[in-house]
């Protein structure tokens, strides 16, 4: 849990810097709920208990709202001398679904005339109109209506609440104009996240400009398009966080940005924003946190960013531009750096530890970067990510990681690193992932990667490593083995099945493994892939294969696994490249592909009605297919190609729905080929050529009588749409992917309200920039293939 996980402390910063602001209004606000010496009025109790009976309350958090003391309800505060209520706090703050409330929102909140503080965020609330009375609570200063479903239109008497301070209207479903913002003169806080405000574009900046005290705007994802280069002035120069990511502006960087010189928070991520960073970026001194990810930007970074004194702990994130130049590396106070998928280019400067010091994540993958790695790397102490994937580094990996106490994750993945891998891993209590494939390394697996108690990923595919596998019994937390096209040899340890239970991926495919598949693996019961190809395994399928419970049930646990990287799966008779996040939630698999295997298929096989690929090409099975494979309702891939199995086609295999490849040739199949539902679009002879005794018919190329038989191109038919839905899938395993970093988090993500809304509204607005990025995977998967 929690490992390999930056977005949650990216969360917790943007929290710190919130409550940094809120924290004083708050204070005062909230601090009457104790020590009040008037009991509460009776109007304002009956007012309450008419709140109650409208609205539904699940988990019974409204269950101390009962006694004549309302002051002492849960939620509600009141002012210590008149004895009014004045603050209520029902928002459900975590977000979890069943804590939230429904019903009906009681305008008997009219008669807390003192009310200052009313917070109603996360719940329910469906199809509830936009309560309009609230517009009349003239005296709130807090207003939270974040989450909320309500329909209809934001009441334009909001207006008219001039002393509020903090209004939050984020991740509502509606849309509407700003005018009625305008006389809002006191607000500090403005958040109006994931509004339509497509109807404001033209005006939305000198409406807000004339909000004279606002300290922190968060506009992002409102659909706004026109981000105008100047403004006839700027009052808004108090402003401290600026929040317009998820936009669609396309422009350079305005210059009145710079004039806001108290800006600490500053996020423009997800537009199209185009143009040089100019050198006046150097004006912002107070910049903490600076987010301009997945834009358009180019050029180099201007040498006055060395002017920003960045405060301790800040971070910068500018993934997904088209930078260039040297890499930035310009202070030392910052602790995550994510230059990702840039075109920056040269050396990793091997000062960069005396630079930056206190850097805690480096995120520098999918770049130019060439030379070889720092030695002296290790010296950031603090160091938790090292993310150096998709460069051109060279050279040995320095044995730089011995007492790097604080590593969770180690990415080098896609360079043309060579040597081995360096021998000692003392001292790295917390190490989740270590992923190197794709690149040269060679020798064995050291003995002391063992003793890496928390590692759950160990990827080191496509390298040329060799040698047994050592002992790996106490990574019993590891989620994904990947030792992939290498040169390992020796049997497939029984550890594996024994002591790795919570394994998702088993790859050893492309080896020179022996002997036969241990029994033991048939307990991994959270298994979704397992790919043996290539190897010179023999002995029989095991009887208990069918075991493999992940495959024989329906499953929710989509999102629990997650890492950087990809994960190269053929199926559909195509290579393709999925994210590690993405993989779960589309692909299942058994691959056992040309290697000795002999014996029969085994009909456990059949109760694995989730698996979504088995491919058995190429081994020396015998028997017959079994009958009843027509269980395996998810089934897309199914290849036995290369075998000798004999007997007939089981006509149960019509009710495959799913199955769009198939490939049975070169076997001793006889009898006739099944029609029926899918099967007359399993036309192309070659799936069935080798088989002598299979009778051809209905293939257009054996019956006489071809007619009505439809044509299609090749066996790949249909292809187009398959890549589409293909893709779909990938977009959206990619948002997830970008948004939620470790799934540890995502997990428990996948249960809470607040930030499923968020990631819904991104997933919903970002859709144009992702498609962007799908299409260049895209390009990129038809080179590898
Ligand atoms: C009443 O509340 C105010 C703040 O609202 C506080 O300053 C004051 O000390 C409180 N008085 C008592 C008697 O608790
Ligand atoms: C409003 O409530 C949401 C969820 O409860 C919370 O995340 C957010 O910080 C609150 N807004 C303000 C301004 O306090
Ligand atoms: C509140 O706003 C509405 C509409 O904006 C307006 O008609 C009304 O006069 C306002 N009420 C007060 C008390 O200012
Ligand atoms: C936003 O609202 C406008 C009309 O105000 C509408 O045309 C548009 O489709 C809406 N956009 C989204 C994403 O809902
Ligand atoms: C803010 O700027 C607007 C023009 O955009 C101006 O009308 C207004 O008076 C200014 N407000 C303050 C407080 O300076
Ligand atoms: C920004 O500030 C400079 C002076 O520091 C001033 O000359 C310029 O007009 C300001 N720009 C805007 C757009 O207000
Ligand atoms: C680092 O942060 C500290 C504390 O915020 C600040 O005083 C110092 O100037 C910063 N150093 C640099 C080089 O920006
Ligand atoms: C790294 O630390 C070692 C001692 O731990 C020290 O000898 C070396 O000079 C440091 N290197 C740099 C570049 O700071
Ligand atoms: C690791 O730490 C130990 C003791 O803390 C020290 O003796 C050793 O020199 C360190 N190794 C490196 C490579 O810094
Ligand atoms: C990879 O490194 C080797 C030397 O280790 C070098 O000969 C080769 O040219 C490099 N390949 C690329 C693509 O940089
Ligand atoms: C595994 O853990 C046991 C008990 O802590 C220890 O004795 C053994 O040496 C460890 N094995 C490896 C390979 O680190
Ligand atoms: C920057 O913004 C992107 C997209 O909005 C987000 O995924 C990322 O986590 C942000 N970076 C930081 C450091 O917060």
């Amino acid at each position: 849990m929690g490992h390999c996980n930056a977005s949650a402390s990216i969360q917790l910063v943007s929290l710190i810097i919130l409550s940094g602001i809120l924290s004083l209004e708050t204070i005062k606000l909230g601090f009457c709920n104790d020590n009040h010496n008037v009991g509460c009025i009776d109007i304002e109790r009956k007012a309450l208990l008419k709140l109650k009976q409208g609205l539904t309350d699940p988990s019974d958090r409204l269950s101390s709202w009962v006694g004549e003391d309302c002051c002492k309800w849960s939620g509600v505060g009141c002012n210590n001398i008149t004895g009014r209520v004045n603050r209520l706090d029902l928002g459900n703050r975590d977000g979890y679904e069943e804590n939230a409330f429904d019903g009906e929102i009681n305008p008997s909140l009219l008669v807390l005339k003192d009310l200052e503080y009313l917070d109603l965020s996360m719940n329910n609330f469906v199809g509830v109109q936009f309560p309009s009375f609230i517009g009349s609570l003239e005296k709130l200063k807090y207003l939270n209506l974040s989450g909320l479903d309500f329909v209809g239109v934001i009441p334009p008497n909001l207006g008219n609440l001039s002393r509020l301070l903090y209004l939050d209207l984020s991740l509502g479903t509606f849309s509407t104009d700003l005018h009625w913002l305008a006389t809002l003169s006191s607000l500090k806080y403005l958040n109006l996240g994931g509004l339509n405000l497509t109807k404001a574009t033209s005006y939305w900046l000198p409406t807000v400009n004339r909000l004279p005290s606002l300290v922190e705007l968060h506009l992002p994802l409102c659909g706004l398009s026109i981000l105008p280069l100047t403004i006839p002035s700027i009052n808004f120069t108090s402003l401290l966080v600026l929040d317009l990511s998820g936009n669609k502006f396309t422009s350079t960087i305005p210059p009145w940005l710079f004039n806001l010189t108290k800006l600490e928070k500053l996020d423009f991520s997800v537009n199209s924003l185009t143009g040089k960073l100019p050198d006046s970026l150097g004006h912002l001194k107070s910049l903490r946190f600076l987010n301009l990810s997945y834009n358009s930007f180019q050029g180099s970074i201007p040498k006055s960013i060395g002017n920003l004194r960045f405060s301790y702990d800040s971070h910068v994130d500018l993934t997904s531009n088209r930078f260039e130049g040297p890499l930035p590396l310009w202070s030392s106070n910052i602790s995550l750096l994510y230059l990702r998928d840039n075109l920056f280019s040269g050396p990793i400067p091997h000062n960069i530890c005396q630079v930056m010091p206190n850097l805690k994540y480096l995120d520098i993958s999918t770049n130019s970067l060439s030379g070889s790695i720092p030695l002296f790397l290790g010296n950031l102490s603090q160091l938790q990510f090292i993310l150096i994937s998709n460069n051109l580094l060279s050279g040995e990996i320095p044995h730089f990681w011995n007492n790097m106490t604080s590593l969770l994750c180690i990415d080098l993945s896609n360079n043309n690193l060579s040597g081995e891998i360096p021998h000692i891993w003392n001292n790295m209590p917390s190490l989740g992932c270590i992923h190197l494939s794709n690149n040269s390394l060679s020798g064995t697996i050291p003995r002391s990667l063992g003793s890496l108690t928390s590692l759950e990923f160990l990827i080191l595919s496509s390298n040329n490593f060799s040698g047994e596998v050592p002992s790996l019994k106490n990574c019993t937390y590891l989620r994904i083995l990947d030792l992939g096209d290498n040169k390992f040899f020796g049997p497939i340890p029984a550890f594996i099945g024994e002591r790795m239970l919570s394994l998702k991926i088993l790859s050893l495919r492309s080896n020179s493994f022996t002997g036969s598949i241990p029994l033991k693996l048939c307990g991994l019961s959270a298994l979704r892939i397992l790919d043996f190809s290539h190897n010179n395994l023999s002995g029989n399928i095991p009887h208990c294969i069918g075991n493999l419970s992940y495959l024989k049930y329906e499953n929710t646990d989509y999102y629990s696994l997650g890492c950087i990287g990809s994960f190269e799966l053929v199926s559909k008779g195509r290579m393709f490249v999925y994210d590690y996040h993405s993989i779960l939630a589309l692909v299942t698999s058994i691959d056992l592909s040309d290697n000795k295997l002999s014996g029969e298929i085994p009909m456990g096989l059949t109760s694995l009605i989730k698996l979504g690929t088995l491919n058995l090409s190429v081994n020396h099975l015998t028997g017959i297919i079994p009958a009843n494979i027509g269980n395996l309702e998810s089934i897309e891939t199914l290849d036995l190609s290369l075998n000798k199995l004999s007997g007939s086609i089981p006509q149960s295999m019509v009710s495959l729905t799913f199955l769009n490849h198939l490939n049975l040739s070169y076997n001793n199949l006889s009898g006739k080929i099944p029609t029926g539902n899918q099967f007359h679009t399993f036309i192309d002879p070659s799936i069935y050529e080798g088989n002598p005794g299979l009778s051809s018919c209905p293939l257009p190329t054996g019956c006489q009588d071809n007619e009505g038989v439809p044509q299609v191109p090749s066996g790949d038919g249909g292809e187009d749409d398959d890549s589409k839905l293909e893709k779909l899938q990938f977009v959206i395993s990619l948002v997830i992917g970008f948004c939620a970093g470790f799934s540890g988090v995502f997990g428990t993500l996948a249960m809470k309200r607040s930030w499923r809304y968020a990631y819904f509204q991104l997933l919903d607005k970002v859709k144009d920039v992702v498609l962007d990025f799908v299409s260049a995977i895209g390009t990129y998967l038809q080179k590898r293939s």
